[in-house]
């Protein structure tokens, strides 16, 4: 699907042009897992693979939406006058409330807009399509009602939209990656300060594979929000000791002198792989600025070990495609990515060794799985933007 199919399809839909085009995209994220939430960082990279948006403006105030990804489904047409969560709006919830936050502090958006959407990030495949279509109607909204908001602000809207209008208690990760990626750049995000710079990614020879177990995640019936919670009671033993705000304001050293305050195993494991996480993240941004791509993939595959045996948030599916992965030639490292419990893992891969790695871990996952996975070569693009 292109730009004019699009253009196209929005014609037919809407009995009219659209008057402008946006993308938001998708992002992976190279290390940092379950850090966000936790004060510490994360490495992430918006992806070209994201959410196309056509926009045309109306004279009343009723934004009518209609997704070329769920077909089957109407046009659905919401009043500014009524935009409160109704779990039956299945993803219009996401337009919804970006609309309802947006409209609070910005009283110029006056009209309603025709929208149509779509998206080619795989379906709860943990690459942040909810992000990316939260993203796209903050920017088409600042764009056509010429807002003057930035994209740190935007990126709070979203995670706003998240927690309090969705309910899963997310970070600031996957917003502030779609709003802020840029080509061939990974974002180092302080996610305490929100302090951010970008790192050039040069992988010589190599590429980015994304794996997708093709097993479906959903965030909100998922244990993440489970997760958030033994993370919060490890830190609150914890200050009851020591002065911290986060638990990645410790460093590992840091935290093994004051463990013993925690006295539950499980909520222990938890801290440990968010405090740990953080130090490999801030070493990988490091050897990935010194070009030292071997041990980066080492730092990736120690992640991935961490999200396992302490996070617990990998599954079978996620599993058997590293560990296959790792067996590979050609293989620098591989890691889940996103929120985990399915969805997909990441590997850096030699060009050289790209068809047999796809080959041989499709094979090994099938086995074990008894479904396929997919295979994604994964280029590194810019945040939510209005196209040319
Ligand atoms: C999901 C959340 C992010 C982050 C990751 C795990 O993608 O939306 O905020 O917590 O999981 O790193």
């Amino acid at each position: 699907m292109n730009i004019n199919d699009l253009k196209n399809s929005f014609e037919k839909i809407f009995k009219a042009p659209p008057e402008n085009q946006y993308f938001s995209p998708g992002r992976i994220n190279l290390i940092g897992e379950h850090t966000d939430y936790n004060g510490g960082f994360v490495f992430p990279c918006a992806i070209t693979l994201g959410t196309y948006g056509l926009v045309k403006k109306r004279n009343d105030n009723k934004f009518r939406l209609y997704s070329l990804n769920f077909e089957d489904t109407d046009l659905v047409e919401v009043d500014l006058s009524n935009l409160e969560y109704n779990e039956k709006d299945a993803w219009t919830n996401y337009v919804k409330g970006m609309l309802k936050y947006m409209t609070v502090e910005n009283p110029s958006i006056n009209a309603g807009l025709d929208i149509l959407v779509y998206g080619n990030i795989p379906n709860g495949a943990g690459l942040s399509s909810s992000a990316s279509l939260e993203m796209l109607i903050g920017v088409i909204l600042k764009e056509e009602f010429s807002l003057n908001i930035d994209k740190k602000t935007l990126s709070l809207i979203g995670k706003k939209v998240e927690n309090q209008y969705i309910g899963v208690n997310s970070g600031i990760m996957d917003q502030f990656a779609v709003a802020f990626g840029k080509v061939d750049s990974a974002i180092i995000l302080d996610c305490n300060t929100l302090y951010y710079e970008y790192v050039n990614v040069n992988l010589e020879d190599n590429l980015i594979v994304i794996m997708n177990t093709n097993k479906r995640r959903e965030l909100t019936d998922s244990k993440y929000n489970e997760r958030r919670c033994e993370c919060e009671s490890a830190l609150s033993k914890l200050q009851t000791i020591i002065k911290i705000n986060n638990l990645c304001d410790l460093t590992v050293k840091e935290f093994n002198r004051h463990k013993h305050i925690i006295k539950n195993t499980i909520e222990e494991k938890r801290a440990l792989h968010a405090i740990s996480e953080n130090e490999r993240t801030k070493e990988a941004m490091n050897l990935l600025r010194n070009n030292n791509l071997e041990a980066f993939g080492k730092l990736m595959n120690e992640s991935h070990l961490s999200l396992k045996d302490n996070y617990e948030v990998t599954g079978k599916e996620l599993d058997t495609l590293v560990e296959s992965a790792w067996r590979q030639k050609g293989v620098l490292g591989a890691r889940m990515t996103g929120a985990g419990f399915g969805g997909c893992a990441i590997a850096i891969v030699s060009k050289e060794d790209l068809d047999s790695f796809i080959k041989n871990v499709s094979k090994d996952y099938k086995k074990v799985i008894g479904y396929e996975a997919s295979f994604y070569i994964a280029s590194i693009g810019e945040g939510s933007q209005k196209l040319s």
